[in-house]
């Protein structure tokens, strides 16, 4: 396979390449100028956003007859998936499967170190590597920030490179939620994400998702975005470094029944405790971040309540029936949002 990229002559070693600025690095996961192996928000550009947003529209309505969702499982039934899923995960591992059975993609998974061959001393890198012989993409979950990035580089460097994507990275990065996250705002508010006033609320330190949305929000026009968490858990200044960078407003607050009056979209997140080192979430008073019933009246009638999702206390139950909780919603666009950032990756997005 040919490189477009100026980095594989260069062949740095994974310690030299690793910290690079991202932006260095994108041309290395993308093959003759589309993204190739999708591992970073910032590999997002509005552009591919809309065409990825129409895409997952079309496969909605296309798959709605069945000859139309005969079609599309047609495009991709020459193709297998590997999904490594090696941290907890219920609704990103259906959403993967799902979408790929969509797109007509066969699927293996293995979602527990203690069968493969890893417990044999094998290496995690030789695994994968055992993977791709067999597979022609593979999707992975992995507890170390940067694992799934040093999959991609790795194979990117062998003779039979196959697409990862990332379907969750330590608390780094997670893409292609922030992918379906934005997808759910378009279709919300019609296609116009401009201009809306987004607050995101928990765990902001140690959740992935609201740090791959935040990058999303530097596609979008007049984005003004409010971080509610506890002092202990604000969002890392990484992203607020990243947010300065791109004059994109933010503010950070505990307050959230100050924010929420004005909010265009709120983005509820979990606590994290699975990263506590020593307990450190138990220490922390989280129900002022928690969304209740009588908050309904505090917002805006055009206001969507989002969340990644598994919930535990942050969102009381009676929310779910206004029409204004979109995260039932917002999950199973990333079946479509998935299937149609494969359907792109494979280049078959065309023939819809
Ligand atoms: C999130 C995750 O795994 O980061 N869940 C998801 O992918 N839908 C959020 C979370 O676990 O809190």
């Amino acid at each position: 396979m040919q490189r477009t990229s100026a980095m594989t002559s260069v062949q740095p070693d994974w310690e030299n390449f690793y910290p690079r600025p991202i932006s260095e690095k994108i041309p290395f996961f993308s093959k003759d100028g589309r993204l190739y192996d999708c591992l970073f928000a910032q590999q997002f550009n509005r552009e591919l956003l809309n065409h990825l947003f129409e895409t997952a529209n079309k496969l909605k309505t296309v798959t709605h007859r069945k000859d139309g969702a005969d079609h599309v499982s047609s495009l991709l039934s020459d193709k297998r998936a590997m999904l490594y899923f090696v941290q907890p995960s219920t609704r990103t591992f259906m959403s993967f499967l799902n979408a790929c059975h969509i797109m007509g993609i066969k699927t293996s998974e293995i979602r527990d170190t203690t069968t493969s061959s890893e417990v044999k001393g094998e290496t995690p890198e030789d695994t994968v590597r055992t993977f791709s012989s067999y597979v022609d993409m593979i999707i992975m979950r992995h507890p170390a920030p940067g694992f799934v990035e040093k999959t991609a580089w790795l194979m990117n460097r062998t003779g039979r490179p196959v697409p990862i994507v990332n379907g969750g990275s330590g608390k780094d990065q997670h893409p292609t939620q922030a992918l379906l996250d934005v997808y759910t705002l378009y279709r919300s508010f019609a296609g116009e994400i401009d201009n809306k006033h987004i607050v995101m609320v928990g765990d902001l330190k140690r959740g992935r998702t609201v740090r791959s949305l935040s990058y999303l929000m530097k596609s979008y026009k007049g984005i003004k975005l409010s971080f509610v968490s506890p002092k202990e858990f604000r969002m890392e200044s990484d992203i607020l470094d990243f947010l300065r960078r791109h004059d994109i407003p933010f503010t950070e607050t505990e307050d959230f029944r100050g924010v929420m009056k004005t909010a265009d979209a709120i983005y509820m997140t979990r606590i994290q405790d699975e990263h506590d080192k020593s307990g450190e979430s138990k220490a922390v008073d989280y129900s002022p971040f928690h969304f209740r019933q009588e908050h309904l009246k505090e917002i805006k009638k055009t206001c969507v309540i989002m969340h990644p999702l598994p919930r535990r206390h942050e969102i009381e139950l009676s929310v779910d029936d206004d029409p204004r909780a979109v995260f039932w919603r917002q999950e199973r666009n990333g079946m479509w949002a998935r299937a149609a950032l494969m359907a792109y990756i494979f280049g078959v997005d065309k023939k819809l």
